[in-house]
């Protein structure tokens, strides 16, 4: 395997995928993803961020390719989402998201007005590509460092 692509290199895979947690439940559900997330992805050195929106999670996954495949076939079991698709995924230069072992983002109407503009597009999770994914999870990682109390890592 060459070294762009072997399991140590860093790898980042984004994906999307529905929420399948009752309305009332999701800052619950939410909180006890990233308590559990942050234990475990210490312990592989994968970092992200999952941005939790109008029905849907984004979430990256940045570390090692093997932990982070291992990680991502894991969440995927996970009941509490579905139809999940990968967005992108693929080596990274270095991390985009390195102060978090995990920390979500739910987003508020102001939050949302804000990522439209620097966007500069409708967010239409179904049809996200890699690109302006990646776009999108900087814009929240920049709004999160600015605003966000919970420091993950
Ligand atoms: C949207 C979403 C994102 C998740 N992200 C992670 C993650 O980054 N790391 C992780 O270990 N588990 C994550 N989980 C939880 C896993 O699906 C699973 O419940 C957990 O890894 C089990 O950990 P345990 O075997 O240590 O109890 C996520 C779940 C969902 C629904």
């Amino acid at each position: 395997m060459s070294e762009i692509s072997g399991s140590r290199t860093l790898h980042r895979l984004i994906y999307a995928s529905r929420q399948a947690i009752e309305p009332v439940r999701v800052n619950e559900e939410v909180d006890a993803i990233v308590r559990i997330s942050i234990r475990n992805n210490r312990q592989t050195a994968i970092t992200g961020l999952l941005l939790v929106h109008d029905g849907w999670f984004l979430q990256a996954l940045e570390g090692p390719a093997e932990a982070a495949m291992t990680a991502y076939r894991r969440i995927l079991e996970d009941p509490r989402h579905k139809e999940a698709r990968v967005v992108s995924a693929g080596p990274a230069s270095s991390r985009a998201f390195g102060d978090w072992n995990m920390c979500a983002r739910r987003m508020s109407h102001a939050d949302d007005a804000i990522l439209r503009t620097l966007a500069s597009r409708e967010i239409d999770f179904l049809t996200l590509g890699g690109d302006h994914a990646l776009r999108l999870l900087k814009a929240v990682r920049s709004i999160q460092t600015r605003t966000g109390l919970a420091r993950s890592a």
